[in-house]
């Protein structure tokens, strides 16, 4: 990377950080319990079938706001907006205050994904004493434990958040492209193996049904709206991180098929989670719903089987990878806008951003022993956090960022990113205008349509 604003050495190191931090416990620990909620092979088809019809257009404008203004969100939005006509500046003034308002959504999502990250921090560690002193695993013991330690969970929230912090201190390519890199190679052989071995147990079928089999009777008026918001989480659209990933993305890269390959990665690692989860979830207990679902449910399994504590063990591993590559890249969003912003040491903003991310980190992270008396429509703080953040702040954020590169980056920026600097593909013409037609005629309306129906199940 050169001096001044870096771009990815490689385009191999922006797909393994892009992929890297798509992909977290949005995939692992959020897929299989929002697909559980909504019952399953239903809402996964659904899904499937936004994360290339909303998610990618969205994933693919991102990167281009990014790369076209060499800013992330909060400058690149001040930089549209200069550039456009000066009658229209007024009018999309406001559109400022959404790059604030990003920001503060990333940082609160970074929040809540410390205190889980936290969680699978707490499993390794037991996991890990269990087998160094030979005494028995206790899976329900371990769950209630933590739950009942709020301060436990904010320990563990923090060492979490001091791992990301020192990462992403050192600059874009030693922080993140190495650590990303590091890690993914890692994470699919674990995956794979973990996947293979689910698929040997008895519920494999059962599970696969559920997973596969589309019974659209269990979709519910809120499924719509939970999909869409997972969709955007998963993909990481709607708070800034795929503009900041953009800003460092080299002219080089051909930005729809970069986003068509990061939205088939995620995807295809998700369902590559739920076949690996669903077996595992599904024998012989009850299996548990909510945040806690995947907690409660799988280690239960590592106590039966022989070798079951080195299985968990790599599952959590995998599970921890998966959360710091998703949170590096939250964290590098906050501090790049924020640096661009207010032209902050990198060390210091790192800094600063992490102490405020734990200060937010608080409340979920004692949503389960001080706050548990809270109760939103049967949901307790840490439920009703998530589904206010991804299902209603993250889709009304992804609209607007939408809105944004529709109509006030120029036409001009749009098409020359389209324009195949590998001749590769000639109707480059054409992928333009559908991606156009998708963001202006359908993620719209279904963002739209999927928050009416949310509301509309409220009243
Ligand atoms: N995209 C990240 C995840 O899926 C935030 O976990």
């Amino acid at each position: 990377m050169g001096a001044g604003r870096g771009t990815w050495g490689t385009q191999f190191g922006f797909y393994l950080a892009a992929i890297g931090s798509a992909f977290g416990l949005g995939n692992i620990w959020r897929f299989p319990y929002i697909v559980s909620e909504n019952g399953g092979g239903a809402f996964v088809l659904l899904y499937v079938f936004l994360v290339f019809i909303i998610g990618m257009p969205l994933l693919v404008g991102e990167l281009i706001l990014g790369r076209s203004t060499r800013s992330g969100l909060m400058r690149a939005i001040d930089i549209v907006i200069d550039e456009g006509p000066k009658k229209d500046n007024e009018k999309f003034f406001r559109f400022k205050w959404l790059g604030v308002g990003s920001l503060i959504l990333c940082g609160i999502v970074l929040a809540y994904y410390a205190v889980i990250s936290g969680w699978v921090l707490h499993y390794l560690s037991q996991l890990t004493v269990t087998a160094m002193t030979g005494s028995p695993f206790d899976p329900s013991g371990t769950l209630s434990f933590l739950l009942a330690n709020g301060w436990l969970q904010v320990l563990l929230t923090s060492v979490h958040l001091l791992v990301v912090i020192v990462i992403v201190a050192k600059d874009v390519e030693e922080g993140i492209e190495r650590a990303v890199g590091f890690m993914m190679p890692l994470f699919v052989v674990l995956l794979l193996v973990l996947a293979v071995k689910s698929l040997s147990l008895p519920s494999a079928p059962e599970a696969m049904r559920f997973l596969l089999y589309p019974d659209f009777s269990s979709l519910s008026m809120q499924s719509l709206g939970q999909a869409v918001g997972h969709v955007f989480f998963t993909l990481s659209v709607g708070f800034g991180m795929m503009v900041t990933f953009g800003s460092y993305l080299s002219d080089r890269v051909y930005i729809p098929i970069a986003g068509f390959r990061v939205a088939t990665m995620d995807s295809f690692i998700s369902l590559f989670a739920g076949v690996m989860i669903f077996p595992l979830v599904m024998v012989g207990i009850q299996p548990a719903t909510g945040p806690e679902m995947l907690f409660a449910s799988l280690p239960v399994l590592f106590g039966s089987f022989s070798g079951g504590l080195l299985f968990g063990f790599g599952f959590f591993i995998c599970l921890y990878l998966a959360a710091l590559g998703a949170s590096i890249g939250l964290l590098e969003t906050i501090v790049s806008n924020f640096r661009e912003s207010l032209s902050v040491k990198r060390a210091r903003a790192v800094w600063l951003s992490g102490g405020v991310c734990f200060l937010f980190a608080l409340l979920p992270a004692l949503s389960s022993s001080v706050f548990q008396g809270f109760d939103f429509g049967g949901k307790g703080l840490l439920e009703f956090l998530d589904g206010l953040l991804i299902n209603w702040g993250l889709p009304v954020a992804a609209l607007i960022t939408s809105q944004v590169v529709l109509y006030k980056l120029s036409d001009l920026k749009k098409k020359a990113a389209f324009e195949d600097p590998g001749s590769e593909f000639h109707d480059t013409e054409k992928i333009y205008s559908h991606w156009i037609f998708a963001l202006r005629w359908v993620v719209s309306p279904i963002v739209i349509l999927a928050l009416a129906l949310q509301l509309l199940s409220l009243l």
